[in-house]
């Protein structure tokens, strides 16, 4: 092609593009998949400059024709996409050219590809959110089926990753669901902000003919205009909120991955995880790696690494539109993927995840996880807790010098530590009585859980 077959702009220059520039400016290649909401958002412009009287009804009837067409040839694979058209606004517009004629040239008539593209992205992206709020929402139950089975199953809870106070799985997993919760606030809080119209904002300053955005946002099911021409077509803080948003999700699952294979270790071996989530060494028979979870904290670096390119991207750009927006699309595009992936196959997995209850009972038993109730049992008796948080730590130094629990202590080795001990201590040394004691909004006792559980429940049918 020469540069004369390039009329969008080609009038101007007396020599053709360098082929490297060619290759180096084209967006095409990426921008393509933006290719039906480019559509989309054309035709109700069109439909808006025939109502405004700037093209004719035949104009309007001739641009739906083409565009039919088009969306059947990308459909099928047939649409030839060219380099030398730079990106999929030209592609589209030179086919419908081709295909309707003159109607195709008006159809650019009040428009701009800044504020063109700054539409596509903002559809794209709101259609993104509406997938991405749903598989939240999947994983989301998926957590509470594993968690309703676990009430009373007892694990040691950590701080330090040293063992600390015992607490049911299932409290440890409605944790994420909490986590989950404010993801899912988040991005559609975000949406908010996408779902704004940038297109009327022309090049820069508006344009001079007739139009009507409000009209055009309505038929794009945006919930209104961008309110000025210079912020519509340059900002894209928008997909800077989105991948923060997404860098956050991806930081929870990292830190659940994270989780999931200490606990698959067999030193833990409080899970299994199902095999087709798996993988084996081809040099060491005995393998069994959690590459999924190992993937999906790897996966969380590229995310934050995409939020720090778009950042980087706007900060030192001048109003209003700059080729630089150009680069929004492949970091923005790479994290909806990896987003979209990783929540999809994290629910199939926390649905495989096998619990092995005996494994996690005994590791709460080593760790003196219920010195705490010990002290809370003095306190309870009339001894400041200071004194009681001393006397126990001297009764857990002198269990661990004879390797057993707090609870295999006889009564009278107990009461060298302070005479307010009683025979009625055992039952707060038990783990099951350490969790029922927890009994308040957001304590791991298993009536509380149960019934964040059911919260949970009703909040996610509430969503759909
Ligand atoms: N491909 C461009 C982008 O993604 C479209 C807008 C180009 N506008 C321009 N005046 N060169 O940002």
């Amino acid at each position: 092609m020469t540069m004369q077959d390039n009329k969008t702009w080609s009038g101007r220059f007396a020599e053709p593009v360098a082929e490297l520039v060619k290759r180096y400016t084209a967006s095409v290649e990426f921008d393509k998949r933006l290719a039906p909401f480019d559509i989309q958002a054309s035709l109700a412009h069109a439909q808006m400059l025939e109502t405004c009287g700037i093209i004719t009804t035949q104009d309007l009837a001739d641009i739906r024709r083409g565009m039919a067409q088009i969306e059947q040839e990308i459909l099928n694979g047939q649409f030839v996409w060219l380099l030398d058209l730079e990106d999929v606004h030209l592609n589209i517009e030179k086919r419908l050219t081709t295909l309707v004629g003159d109607a195709g040239k008006r159809l650019h008539t009040g428009r701009s590809r800044n504020d063109q593209v700054a539409t596509d992205v903002r559809l794209y992206l709101r259609h993104a959110i509406d997938e991405l709020y749903e598989l939240i929402h999947s994983l989301q139950s998926a957590i509470i089926d594993l968690a309703i089975q676990h009430t009373n199953t007892i694990m040691p809870g950590y701080t330090h990753l040293q063992v600390a106070q015992p607490v049911s799985f299932a409290h440890h997993m409605m944790a994420y669901f909490e986590m989950l919760k404010r993801d899912a606030e988040r991005i559609i809080d975000c949406r908010k902000r996408v779902n704004r119209l940038p297109l009327g904002a022309a090049a820069l300053a508006g344009t001079s003919y007739p139009i009507k955005r409000e009209m055009v946002a309505e038929l794009l099911g945006f919930d209104g205009v961008c309110e000025n021409s210079l912020d519509a077509v340059s900002d894209r803080d928008f997909a800077i909120e989105f991948t923060a948003y997404a860098a956050l999700t991806m930081t929870h699952l990292s830190r659940m991955s994270e989780e999931l294979i200490l606990w698959m270790n067999p030193r833990f071996g409080f899970i299994d995880i199902a095999d087709r989530f798996c993988t084996g060494s081809s040099i060491m028979p005995q393998k069994k790696n959690p590459d999924v979870p190992e993937l999906v904290r790897g996966k969380t670096g590229r995310v934050n690494g995409n939020l720090v390119t778009l950042l980087t991207l706007m900060k030192g750009q001048p109003l209003a539109y700059n080729k630089d927006n150009q680069e929004d699309k492949e970091p923005l595009f790479d994290t909806v993927d990896t987003l979209t992936h990783t929540l999809r196959i994290y629910a199939d997995m926390v649905g495989g995840i096998t619990v092995k209850p005996a494994a996690m009972r005994d590791a709460a038993l080593q760790g003196y996880a219920t010195a705490t109730d010990l002290a809370d049992y003095l306190v309870k008796k009339g001894l400041p807790f200071r004194d009681a948080h001393e006397a126990v730590a001297l009764a857990v130094r002198f269990a661990e010098q004879r390797n057993c629990d707090l609870s295999d202590l006889k009564l009278d080795e107990l009461q060298q530590f302070s005479s307010l001990i009683a025979d009625d201590v055992y039952s707060v040394l038990t783990l099951e009585g350490s969790l029922a004691s927890r009994n308040h909004i957001g304590g791991t006792a298993p009536q509380q859980v149960e019934a964040a559980i059911a919260q949970a429940r009703k909040y996610l049918e509430g969503q759909n």
